[in-house]
């Protein structure tokens, strides 16, 4: 199945950075937002970071061109209509996103591709709302989406293996690495990450260190680019919450279960970086 005609639904941190991605690969593009300040927002996001990369050299400004000439906005779902993949990036909420996969599925030609970016909702169970739950199926990618070189694909167990083939290799035609992940809360990455950060949290919670002191324990010892309040600070505090109750509620498991103090921190709104106060103060 060739596939041309690529749609994003929602234009927010990571659907303007998946946009940005397919259209800088060659893939005529429409991204969609439930409103025109949201959608203005997002396209500004994707032409600055675009012009960042021809300030340092990286790109030309008529490659520039050719990306933006690619790029086209929408308010309105039936605009995805001639699209041979779809992938929804909304709001992290399964009824919402239920409802963007039922519209879709009614105007998508049949063969079109349904994916969902979701980190931690169950993608049969979006699939079981379309008439095409063969062709629906996770692609997760990671935050920033221009700069992390993952996709995990996820297959329900009613994805066809083409399906499965067709989103594989237009993952890889985004210049993208590929994980094959079952459909099981979190995946592969969060599986192993969340725990990772919520464990931190209840060390600091404890007493073991500073947060200064664990961070530089984990980018110094281990070398990982972020230490983990960093890396909850970038993610979102409020996200990281919801990801983590979704794991606990499924796995029933201690090691998922969100510490006070997190649930404590987004119910006073230190939601991290885009709060502009979490672990640690960007005002
Ligand atoms: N958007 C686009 N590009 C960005 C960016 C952003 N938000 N932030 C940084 N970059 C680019 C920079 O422009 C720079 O590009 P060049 O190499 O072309 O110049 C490159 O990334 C490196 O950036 P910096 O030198 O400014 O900073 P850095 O070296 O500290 O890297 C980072 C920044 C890439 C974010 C790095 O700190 C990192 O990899 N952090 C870990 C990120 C991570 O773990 N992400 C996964 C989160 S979990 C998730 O997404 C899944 C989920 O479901 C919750």
């Amino acid at each position: 199945m060739a596939i041309e005609k690529v749609g994003v639904v929602g234009c927010g941190l990571m659907g303007s950075g998946i946009a940005q991605v397919c259209a800088t690969a060659g893939f005529t593009t429409t991204v969609s937002e439930v409103d025109d300040k949201r959608l203005q927002a997002g396209l500004e996001r994707i032409g600055a970071q675009l012009a960042r990369s021809v300030e340092k050299g990286k790109l030309r400004d008529n490659d520039k061109a050719a990306i933006l000439a690619r790029l086209h906005g929408t308010t309105r779902l039936t605009d995805l209509a001639a699209c041979d993949v779809v992938i929804e990036a909304a709001t992290e909420n399964l009824e919402a996103k239920k409802q963007v996969f039922v519209t879709l599925d009614g105007i998508l030609a049949k063969h079109a591709l349904l994916a969902s970016n979701t980190s931690s909702l169950t993608i049969v169970e979006l699939a079981a709302a379309t008439q095409r739950p063969d062709r629906v199926l996770g692609l997760h990618f990671f935050n920033p989406v221009p700069v992390m070189k993952l996709v995990e694909v996820v297959r329900t167990i009613v994805t066809s293996d083409a399906a499965f083939a067709a989103a594989r290799q237009f993952v890889v035609a985004l210049g993208k690495d590929v994980v094959e992940a079952k459909d099981t809360t979190g995946f592969v990455v969060n599986r192993l990450l969340v725990p990772y950060m919520l464990d931190a949290v209840r060390c600091y919670e404890q007493g073991l260190a500073s947060k200064e002191d664990i961070d530089r324990g984990m980018k110094l010892g281990c070398g990982y680019p972020m230490g983990p309040f960093e890396l909850l600070d970038f993610v979102g505090l409020d996200t990281t919450l919801y990801i983590a109750e979704i794991m606990f509620e499924e796995f029933r498991e201690p090691r998922f279960a969100p510490p006070s103090l997190l649930r404590r921190m987004v119910l006073a709104g230190h939601l991290g970086k885009k709060s502009g106060r979490g672990f640690y103060d960007y005002r």
